[in-house]
């Protein structure tokens, strides 16, 4: 196992990352934002033009939408923590390639044991994919609580997914009242 860094080294170690070639494109390394000690983690993709510009993960057009989710579910942004797959944009915003996600996994791995969340929530099949199943599908898994190393993990759509399909967002709907449930089973499990 890779050596577990402070938030400190992590931070520093990220914004000097070469490990892939997507460090030649970026202005800013998207490392994360939010609670630092949340029970709730979120996990999306890989940073789009906004989140590059601005340094933090979703801001544009689909943390907007994100946004209005969590505020309808009463989800305030104490409650978590936002990061994503890779660290760095990739070019047009393409899906990362495997081995960008693999090189950039023990970062998200660091940052899952610092924050150290009950859920997880994977935004996208992206997510999904590195976070919980190699082969599953979205569409099939998204909804689905799987209780694994202590956390309980779940997918749900991309919001960039139901921008671009509407008829999503009613099952994504579902998906973020079962998250606020879990939420508050967890709580009242203390
Ligand atoms: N999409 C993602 O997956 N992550 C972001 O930070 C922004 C858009």
């Amino acid at each position: 196992m890779v050596k577990m860094l402070s938030w400190d080294a992590l931070i520093e170690q990220c914004k000097n990352c070469t490990k892939c070639g997507l460090h030649k494109g970026r202005t800013n390394v998207v490392i994360g934002r939010g609670n630092k000690s949340a029970p709730l983690m979120f996990i999306g993709e890989g940073p789009g033009e906004q989140e590059d510009k601005q340094g933090l993960p979703f801001v544009g057009a689909a943390g907007k939408l994100l946004d209005l989710l969590l505020e309808a579910h009463e989800i305030s942004e104490d409650m978590y923590y936002i990061c994503n797959i890779v660290k760095c944009r990739p070019p047009n915003n393409r899906v990362p390639l495997e081995e960008e996600a693999t090189q950039c996994l023990d970062y998200l791995r660091n940052q899952v044991r610092l924050v150290s969340p009950k859920i997880i929530v994977c935004l996208g099949a992206t997510a999904m994919k590195y976070v919980i199943d190699r082969k599953g599908k979205i569409t099939e898994m998204r909804g689905q609580w799987v209780e694994r190393k202590g956390f309980w993990l779940m997918p749900t759509f991309h919001p960039a997914a139901l921008l671009r399909d509407e008829s999503k967002k009613e099952l994504a709907w579902k998906d973020f009242k079962k998250i606020k449930q879990k939420l508050s089973e967890i709580s009242n499990n203390f």
